[in-house]
Parts: C-alpha cells; structure tokens; sequence
C-alpha cells in the first residue's frame, strides 16, 4: 500500500479541527486523488463489473453530527463486506461480549478473505467477524429465530446505523447468489465443523442479502460515526449498540478489517477500518467521527485504491491516528520538570 509522506502528520489532542478546515481536507483528499487510475473494478460478483472506475466519493461525518461531501459521496453502491463490521456490532449487543468472542474470534488469519485454508487451518473455527468464514458464522448468531426474523433485525440494526432505510440492490444480490458456490462451501464446512447452528445455505443467503444492500459514502461515514460516538448515531440521536460494543466493533476492525492488509493498513493510517469490495471504506475516529469513501478500483487484497489514498491523507492532516501523540508541555511544566 503507498500514501504519501509529504502531508502534515497532525497530531489532534481529541477533538477535530474547525468546520471550515475540515471542509477544506475533504475537497483537497477528493482532488488529490481524482485521477488516479490504479485498480481494477471487481468482476467475481459479475453484476460489479457494471461499476464506473472513475466514481469517487468522500465523506467526513463528524462525532457532533456535521457532514462534509465530496465527489461522488451520494452514489449509491453495495456495502458488501462493510456490513460485516455492522451485524457483528448488532450480534455483539444481543449475545455480549464472550459468547462472541468464543464462537467467532478476533484473530488476523493473514489470507485472504474468502480462505477455505483458513477454515481447515483452524480446526473450523472461523476466526474473525470480518473474512467470510466469520461473517457467515456471525449472522447465523443473529436473534430472530427464523430466516425472516433475522433479517428483520438486521435491516432495523443497520437502518439505525445510518439514519435511513437501506434497500437492497436485487440485481447485485441475484448476481451473487448466482455464483457464491465458494461462500455455500464456507458454511458447509463451518457445519461439518459443528460451528453453525442454523441452516447453512439459509445464512449464506441471509450474508449475500447484507452484502447487497445499497449504502453512499455518505452512509458509511453517518455508520461509523456512530460507532465512533459511543453507539448514539449522531444525526438522528438513537442509541443503537452500547459505548463498549463500539469499543469491541473497533478493536476487531483494527486487526482484521483490512484483510491481510490490517498490519500495513494500521501502521501507515492508525485507524480501525473496513472495506468492501464495490469499493467502499469506512475508518472511524474514536470519539471524532468517520471518513466514508467510495471508488470501485481495487488493490490485490480488494480494498480500494483511492479510497485508501484518500483516507491515508484525512487521517494524518485531520490528525486521526489513535497511536500518534505529542508531549504533553503544560503538564510537564506544572511538574516542576
Ligand atoms: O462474500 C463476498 O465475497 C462478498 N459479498 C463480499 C466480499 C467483500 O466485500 C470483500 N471485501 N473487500
């Protein structure tokens, strides 16, 4: 992954800067990165490959519930392997803390994100909420009881997220659930591991339905935000998961949201974050806001390319980095130092 070394690595103390220099940082990331043209459109869902390589989109949605847009941030795409981070949040809130954590994990595997290897390596445990193995597991744990009464409370949960009805795209589910015979083979195997309970094929579509629903870098930025202001989103002011389900969304996110990427991702950006493969990204800001982006070309590892760009650039000029610190001088003087 490269970002560039020339911006101002800013160093916040807990709040973002002003409205009008925030404003600014979102114009400048989206200009910078406009015509960049490395990447390729993802074609394994092949209702993706529809996607316009030039679309590209930015939005900052701060913690007190200001927006700032840029380029194509009201183009509807799907959330695909975003909504992971989501429904593992709403599975959180409704099971707690350790039945989650045992059934799922939150290891890195270090493969990629639709590993069968992974599954087979692990003795079927399938590791973490964010490669598919785990995400299938994850929604299997959704309350509902029944196909339909899960996906009830996963659109009402994701709904909240971002303050909006999300609808899904048929034609990108359909696709998908034409050709998804390796995610049907992940939850088989899960099954004859004995790590899902509920009908194996039922889930994976109830996955591939998720996957599918239409979201906006605007929405990405509003669902992170709320992740980032301690479960409350901040737009419409609803509680939606508790301050600690936030806490243990974002410490999933920070190891394995970017794939085999996560070391690199949080070395050079020092953000918990999640992509997915339509070309959306989400990093949160712990008690700042979220950055959503949008451009369908991917790198190797299928998280997008100027997306990553562009929120590299946001994370060091709006001085995002949760592991960047400066001496704290007046502190240091009171001491008598
Ligand atoms: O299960 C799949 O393969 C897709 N519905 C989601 C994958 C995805 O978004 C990977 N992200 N970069």
């Amino acid at each position: 992954m490269q970002t560039d070394d020339d911006t101002e690595q800013v160093v916040s103390t807990g709040s973002l800067p002003g409205w009008d220099r925030v404003e600014q940082l979102v114009q400048d990331a989206h200009a910078r990165y406009r015509d960049l043209a490395d990447g390729t459109v993802a074609d394994y869902i092949p209702e993706l490959a529809a996607a316009d390589p030039a679309w590209f989109g930015v939005c900052v949605a701060e913690s007190g519930g200001g927006l700032h847009l840029a380029g194509d941030a009201e183009v509807p795409f799907t959330i695909q392997s975003i909504s992971k981070a989501f429904v593992y949040a709403l599975v959180c809130e409704a099971l707690g803390h350790r039945p989650v954590l045992d059934r799922v994990g939150v290891n890195n595997t270090g493969l990629p994100f639709n590993s069968v290897i992974a599954v087979e390596l692990n003795d079927g445990h399938p590791m973490n909420p964010m490669v598919n193995a785990g995400a299938i597991a994850t929604t299997a744990l959704l309350p509902g009881g029944t196909p339909a009464g899960r996906w009830e409370h996963l659109t009402r949960g994701l709904d909240a997220f971002a303050g909006r009805r999300l609808e899904v795209d048929d034609v990108v589910y359909r696709s998908e659930a034409a050709t998804n015979q390796r995610n049907r083979a992940i939850a088989r195997l899960l099954e004859s591991y004995g790590r899902i309970e509920a009908d194996p094929l039922a889930v994976v579509d109830l996955y591939t339905r998720q996957c599918a629903l239409r979201v906006t870098a605007r929405d990405l930025a509003v669902m992170g935000a709320t992740l980032a202001d301690g479960g409350v989103n901040p737009l419409t002011g609803e509680r939606v998961v508790s301050a600690q389900v936030c806490r243990d969304t974002l410490a999933v996110l920070a190891s394995t949201g970017m794939y085999e990427r996560s070391g690199e991702w949080l070395f050079e950006i020092g953000l918990p974050a999640k992509s997915g493969v339509a070309g959306g990204i989400v990093a949160v800001a712990p008690g700042k806001g979220a950055i959503g982006t949008f451009s369908p070309p991917l790198d190797p590892a299928g998280n997008s390319v100027r997306g990553q760009r562009a929120t590299a650039h946001l994370s060091r000029s709006l001085g995002l980095n949760v592991f960047a610190s400066s001496v704290h001088v007046t502190e240091r003087a009171g001491a008598g130092r």
